[in-house]
């Protein structure tokens, strides 16, 4: 049995729900740690396309256990629209989905404040996908946020949300000069989403240690990407949560000793949606050109996607604020046109050359990518199966960014669909699911 985290390593949208497809078969259990509807997971089965956003994407396999952790926001009109879709192209959630009770709840006024913030920020604005899971997590660590539990003890869930509104009503009509909430208009649907909710809603970290214990293996699926995490990403250009390897201990209850490993989930490129800094950001054409090959706009809010080249800075970065074992390599398709293809290895500043990922803005805004260069194979690779039958440029482009980034590659994707993935022989994947091997046969 294992236990293993599945993490962003850029700016999110790397293809973790697709990877965390590939692997459910293999465990018995998907958790989510963080995040909320901000995510858009997209995966691809046959000729159909799910997004999944606070569900852990392991609930398209029949029979698999899924649960949203106590780290994650939970919107319950949006998760109650997401059931619903799902429930109605024929997944099974009863008995398959378990909600954190102390997972805590988005509330109207969160995306209010969300987006009044963003427009007071101006040219400072963080570009957030405006589902308001920033002002939850705000309400979260000041203490005064609402949480699962509390939907099911009516009185509570009345008192609480009328301290809330009243303090939140100040906030929207006074800074803000934005509509205002009633107490009423909330609590009416807010107990309906209880009922609905409420067969789903448990103690989750008390079921995931007793399902550890048992032996069973547990994917933690990660939201968003490590760029974007709370404490090591490109602050304040990033979302509200620990995104990064460490947030599933806390996030779902699991404690660090019973985990066993972190596979990183990573784009041939880079793409980043909203502002901040983004090094090899490509302009124009080129950045055209990836943008329509690789499908990069936004599940959630369908905005283009910023797009640029790999960046092994950030590679190295995340491998180690992670600790990734391996990393699973994704869209390597997208590239099969280019003739040329950039890699940063370091960055210019001011004359001197940085080889590790600055933590300041004045820095991350001047900093120049030093690029290396390496011919495209110009061929498809949509669809290949082994190592061995990727064009030999793609293989050498590979290896030099898994020697760049210093972890080993197990996984390669070149394509959406389930099928359209190569598995790497002898490698931590093939450790912790032995049963991988029979696929690679
Ligand atoms: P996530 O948020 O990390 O799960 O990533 P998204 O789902 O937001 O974005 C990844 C997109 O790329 C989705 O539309 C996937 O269906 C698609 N995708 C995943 N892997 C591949 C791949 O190897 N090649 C191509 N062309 N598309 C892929
Ligand atoms: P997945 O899980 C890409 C970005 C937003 C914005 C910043 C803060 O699909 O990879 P927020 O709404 O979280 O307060 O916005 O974070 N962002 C994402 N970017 N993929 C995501 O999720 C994202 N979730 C949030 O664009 O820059
Ligand atoms: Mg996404």
């Amino acid at each position: 049995m294992s236990t293993i985290i599945v993490v962003g390593s850029q700016w999110g949208d790397e293809g973790k729900g697709k990877v965390v497809d590939v692997l459910t078969p293999y465990v018995d259990v998907v958790v989510r740690y963080q995040g909320g509807n901000n995510a858009g997971h997209t995966v691809v089965v046959g000729r159909e396309k799910f997004v999944l956003q606070s569900i852990p994407s392991g609930i398209l396999h029949p029979g698999r256990r899924c649960i949203i952790g106590c780290g994650v926001v939970v919107d319950p009109a949006s998760l109650i629209d997401e059931m619903e879709s799902l429930v109605q192209r024929g997944v099974v959630l009863d008995g398959n989905l378990f909600i954190s009770k102390n997972a805590h709840l988005i509330m109207p006024y969160h995306p209010a404040l969300d987006r009044a913030s963003e427009a007071k920020l101006g040219k400072r604005r963080i570009g957030t996908t405006g589902k308001g899971v920033g002002p939850a997590y705000v309400d979260k660590a000041a203490r005064v946020g609402i949480r699962m539990a509390d939907l099911l003890d009516e009185r509570l869930f009345r008192e609480k949300l009328e301290a809330n509104i009243a303090e939140k009503n100040r906030l929207l009509r006074e800074i803000y000069d934005a509509p205002t909430f009633a107490v009423e208009e909330i609590l009416g649907p807010y107990l309906r989403y209880a009922g609905w909710l409420a067969p789903y809603i448990t103690d989750t970290a008390l079921l995931l240690s007793r399902w550890v214990a048992a032996g069973y293996s547990v994917l933690f699926e990660g939201a968003q990407g490590t760029m974007l995490d709370i404490d090591h990403g490109t602050y304040p250009y990033i979302t509200s949560s620990s995104t990064t390897a460490g947030g599933a201990a806390t996030g779902t209850g699991v404690p660090p000793t019973r985990i066993h490993g972190v596979l990183g989930v990573s784009k041939a490129y880079a793409t980043r949606v909203g502002g901040g800094p983004f090094p090899t950001e490509l302009q124009g054409e080129a950045a055209e050109l990836i943008r329509a090959r690789g499908n990069e706009y936004g599940a959630v809010t369908g905005r283009p996607r910023r797009c640029g080249w790999f960046d092994a800075v950030v590679g190295r970065y995340a491998v180690r604020i992670n600790g990734f074992d391996t990393i699973a390599l994704t869209k390597l398709d997208v590239l099969d046109d280019c003739d040329v293809i950039l890699v940063c290895t370091a960055y210019r500043y001011r004359g001197d050359l940085l080889t590790e990922f600055p933590d300041e803005e004045r820095i991350w805004n001047e900093a120049q990518p030093v690029y290396e260069e390496m011919s495209g194979w110009e061929t498809s690779t949509a669809g290949v199966r082994t190592l061995s039958d990727l064009p030999a440029k793609a293989r050498q482009y590979l290896d030099r960014l898994s020697e760049l980034v210093g972890v080993p590659f197990s996984l390669i994707s070149t394509g959406a669909v389930r099928d359209d993935t190569i598995l790497c022989e002898d490698s931590p994947l093939t450790r912790w699911f032995p049963a991988l091997r029979s696929a690679l046969l």
